[in-house]
């Protein structure tokens, strides 16, 4: 059991753009899955993206079960992917609250495509090929966004829909339930 240490907004190696893995299965990229998995878990994430702990390879991990905090959302299957592609499936798109390991205590608005395609290898070697929408296609693209040094707060719509989440929980400013970090 390993947990590292989740890197935080401010750090450079956040804003950089990650490199493809050759060897999904090797044993390098497995003990970089699993301390994901541990640094995620530990921290209660719904995703972690390898570049949070400071590994720069295009690797992200994510999914729960039964989250109390989203009793309508139908469960997020546990899932690796390994250099993911993601579709946009067409142009509707949603606003919703965004946390982040990455950036904890604060929650943002952010716009995404409601429907994606993604594709990605497991460290197996298979393909996963997935059309998903709502919270699970937001989760992916979050983690995805990390790998090309993107966080949350560069897509932020409005600056005044960003803050401190016991403020936002304060003054319940959430129309939907707050989000978890990813
Ligand atoms: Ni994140």
């Amino acid at each position: 059991m390993t947990i590292r240490t989740v890197l935080r907004l401010g750090e450079p190696l956040l804003n950089q753009c990650s490199e493809a893995v050759i060897d999904p299965g090797s044993a390098e990229t497995s003990r970089i899955i699993e301390d994901m998995f541990d640094t995620m878990k530990h921290y209660q994430g719904v995703g972690l993206a390898a570049p949070q702990i400071g590994v720069l390879k295009r690797i992200v991990i994510f999914g729960f079960k039964d989250n109390e905090r989203y009793p309508d959302q139908p469960p997020v299957p546990e899932t690796i992917l390994i250099n993911p592609v993601i579709k946009v499936l067409d142009s509707s798109c949603e606003s919703d609250w965004e946390g982040c390991l990455s950036i904890p205590g604060m929650r943002g608005r952010v716009s995404r495509p409601v429907r994606i395609q993604y594709t990605g290898l497991t460290p197996q070697g298979e393909m996963i090929d997935r059309e998903v929408e709502g919270f699970h296609a937001r989760v992916v693209q979050h983690e995805c966004d990390h790998l090309d040094g993107i966080l949350y707060v560069q897509r932020l719509d409005d600056m005044r829909e960003f803050g401190f989440q016991d403020e936002l929980d304060a003054n319940h400013r959430y129309d939907t339930p707050p989000p978890c970090d990813s």
